[in-house]
């Protein structure tokens, strides 16, 4: 198992990340903090890890402290959406490869939120737009809000092909939402699913819990040496923002 979070905490186990919005004092974390910021960020449609090179194949998120009201986490199969899709764009998607950035889907949420030192420990990766899974050889296709290029096409293409495959998949009907209990434990295969967080009031509650990851097996994809992305242009930031509750909420 690999486990990365950058607000872990030392007094969990060093195999379990810590996603609070208490600090290490246990004092709730001020709305508009950069950590905060930082956890805004899963409130877009992604999949675990999808911006390293080889990408998680499971999480385990457990819910020890949660708040009343909001919070929840939200699923979507973008397996049973790449059955649903015409047999004409599962073929173009076939063989494909975007390219997912840490640093691009976090531009979206504000500027300068990764420093240039951090930002070079997550360079842009290459992952295989359609996947099988290898033990019932049935497909999914694999986009977050981290994947930001397709191999070959020009940005504003892919970039539209990626909001249609995340909507696509997203759909009110088609999205699980779960509401936390204390002790609750929920697991998820990172190959086919996506999910997002849910905003809470972050100055009223406290929001503490504790993440897995399950590395994968390999890469994806082979590599792309010459691996470029290109800035977010206006509707990206529209777009990924307005999947962003505001930061300030009513006290
Ligand atoms: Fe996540």
């Amino acid at each position: 198992m690999t486990i990365r979070s950058i607000n872990s905490q030392a007094r969990t186990l060093p195999e379990i990340a810590n996603l609070p919005n208490v600090d290490a004092k246990d004092q709730i974390i001020p709305a508009g903090d950069k950590r905060n910021l930082f956890n805004a960020g899963n409130q877009m449609w992604h999949t675990d890890s999808s911006f390293k090179r080889v990408p998680a194949l499971a999480s385990l998120l457990s819910g020890r402290e949660v708040p009343p009201e909001g919070g929840e986490t939200q699923y979507a199969s973008m397996r049973v959406a790449y059955e649903r899709l015409p047999a004409d764009l599962k073929t173009f998607l076939e063989n494909k490869v975007a390219i997912h950035s840490f640093e691009y889907s976090r531009g979206l949420v504000g500027d300068e939120l990764l420093t240039p030192e951090h930002a070079a420990q997550v360079p842009p990766v290459p992952q295989a737009l359609v996947r099988a899974n290898p033990a019932n050889r049935r497909k999914a296709y694999y986009v977050a809000s981290h994947a930001c290029e397709i191999v070959g096409m020009p940005t504003g293409e892919a970039r539209a092909l990626i909001r249609d495959l995340l909507e696509r998949a997203t759909r009110p009907e088609l999205v699980y939402t779960h509401r936390w209990q204390p002790g609750d434990l929920v697991m998820w295969d990172n190959r086919c699913t996506l999910h997002r967080g849910r905003p809470w009031d972050e100055n009223k509650y406290r929001r503490v819990m504790h993440r897995t990851t399950v590395a994968g097996e390999g890469p994806t994809a082979p590599d792309v040496p010459d691996a470029t992305v290109t800035r977010a242009a206006e509707i990206d930031i529209a777009w990924g923002r307005g999947q962003l509750t505001p930061v300030e909420l009513a006290g």
